[in-house]
């Protein structure tokens, strides 16, 4: 049946059933149709999550641009929202005024929403000295651990009482400078440490920092409302405290996966595609991959942000990647992994991966299967024969990853393949079909 037809047919089915159309929704797409183009590249989603967060410390207003249209952006605004801030919004930018933030507690189903509101956690406190929400729990990628947020904000002064699966914390007067050392570059531990040490009395020193092109974002973000943050990108990041920070516009940085996730896109149909507003930079550690897999890359405006653009020229088929070994930036990224495991599924040879940050974040293998790629699994270590041909079929996105890499795999598939569980995908992708429907793909969204 072709794609016009099912969608033509769809909706009536999923109306006749009564169920919740927007859970039907479902993206068909009719494979090996190669992609040439351009494409633009939108704002970082996980820079906008934590200064989003951010805007709360200054009391003050903050316009956040290049702001990508995510649902997990959508939660953000809603905490800051829930938390008393006025939130404005419209085409690519985010104004927060969070002089009437009235508010110190997260609700529960607003965490479970977006596990990563954790990073909420060193802003609300700082700026109230108190804080209470839930544990965010663990997510499609396994256990996500908080212990070292945790531990770390204790030692900036914050007393947090875990009952119940949730956290109550208060801070006995202003939270106070000192020297952390995490024993695992933690994204998300940094940034909270970053929050909450911006307006503390002293300096803080984060040793171990992660170096994400991120955390340099939020670092900028923060000097710009008045902190005063060095190192930035660097393992050891110096806070000097300050007594208040004022709001700033800010532009978010280029979101990087999204970039390495149209090159596999495009790698994977032998295309040809030029990526505008991205920083070639930010993947540097990824590009070797696609230059083994065969692909011409040149990039240009490198660290400028949105100002820079990259070609990327692929073979009729690819090659093999011999090992890819997640690492902490800047070495390759674990969110990388999944996409690019879907560009080797029909590359010539065998390709081997490490994922060393996450326990489990090769839950998109068995949807992969599906299609015919031959993947064993053991542990932490995935191994890809790549096959000539993958078949379409009925698959499900099982994180926001790997649903890129299940449209990455049926965009080099025989026949169709319906893809569900669209929800994991729509928290990290903007307007996905689209960008590929405008390189040439034969992809829609029905039933949603
Ligand atoms: C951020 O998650 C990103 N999310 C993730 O992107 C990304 O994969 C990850 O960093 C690593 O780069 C956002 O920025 C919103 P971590 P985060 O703290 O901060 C362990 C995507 O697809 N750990 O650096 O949660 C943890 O279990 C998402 O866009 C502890 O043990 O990642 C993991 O194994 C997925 N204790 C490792 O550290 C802690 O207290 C890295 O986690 C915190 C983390």
């Amino acid at each position: 049946m072709s794609v016009r037809a099912l969608a033509e047919q769809f909706p009536a089915a999923a109306l006749l059933q009564g169920e919740r159309v927007r859970d039907m929704a479902k993206l068909v797409v009719e494979g090996l149709h190669k992609l040439n183009g351009e494409a633009v590249i939108h704002g970082a989603k996980n820079s906008a999550l934590p200064i989003l967060a951010a805007t709360i410390l200054s009391g003050d207003v903050s316009e956040i641009s290049n702001c990508p249209r995510l649902s997990d952006v959508a939660a953000t605004q809603a905490i800051l929202r829930h938390l008393g801030c006025r939130v404005e919004e419209g085409d690519g930018r985010v104004l927060v005024d969070s002089s009437g933030m009235c508010r110190s507690d997260i609700p529960d189903s607003l965490m479970r929403e977006m596990r990563s509101s954790i990073v909420f956690l060193g802003a609300i406190a700082a700026r109230t000295g108190q804080a209470q929400l839930s544990f965010p729990g663990g997510c499609e990628l396994g256990p996500r651990p908080i212990n070292l947020h945790l531990a770390a904000l204790r030692r900036l002064g914050l007393e947090i009482e875990e009952e119940r699966g949730r956290l109550n914390c208060r801070a006995r007067g202003r939270l106070r400078g000192t020297a952390i050392t995490l024993e695992q570059p933690s994204v998300g531990a940094t940034e909270n440490i970053l929050m909450a040490s911006a307006t503390a009395q002293g300096t803080t020193v984060i040793v171990n920092a992660a170096r994400e092109p991120e955390i340099v974002d939020l670092c900028a973000y923060l000097n710009a409302c008045g902190a005063r943050i060095t190192g930035a990108g660097e393992g050891t990041v110096v806070i000097e405290g300050v007594d208040r920070l004022t709001g700033c516009r800010h532009e978010v940085i280029p979101d990087r996966i999204e970039t390495v996730t149209y090159m596999a896109a495009t790698a994977v149909t032998g295309g040809r595609v030029r990526l505008l507003r991205t920083d070639p930079d930010n993947i540097a550690s990824v590009i070797p991959a696609f230059e083994e897999a065969g692909c011409r890359v040149e990039g240009t405006g490198e660290g400028s942000g949105s100002g820079g653009s990259l070609i990327l020229e692929a073979p009729a088929r690819l090659n093999r990647v011999k090992s890819v070994l997640t690492m902490p930036y800047p070495g390759f990224p674990t969110d990388a992994q999944a996409p690019i495991m879907a560009m080797t599924c029909t590359a010539s040879g065998t390709s081997l991966f490490v994922e060393t940050i996450f326990d489990s974040r090769y839950r998109h293998v068995d949807e992969l299967s599906r299609m015919g790629a031959r993947i064993k699994v053991e542990g932490r270590v995935a191994v890809v024969e790549g096959v000539e041909r993958l078949s379409g079929a009925p698959v499900e996105c099982t994180d926001l990853r790997g649903g890129a890499a299940l449209v990455i795999a049926a965009l080099a598939a025989e026949g169709e393949t319906e893809i569900g569980e669209l929800r994991h995908l729509d928290r990290g992708y903007e307007g996905l079909e689209a960008g590929l429907s405008g390189l040439g793909a034969a992809i829609c969204r029905i039933g949603g």
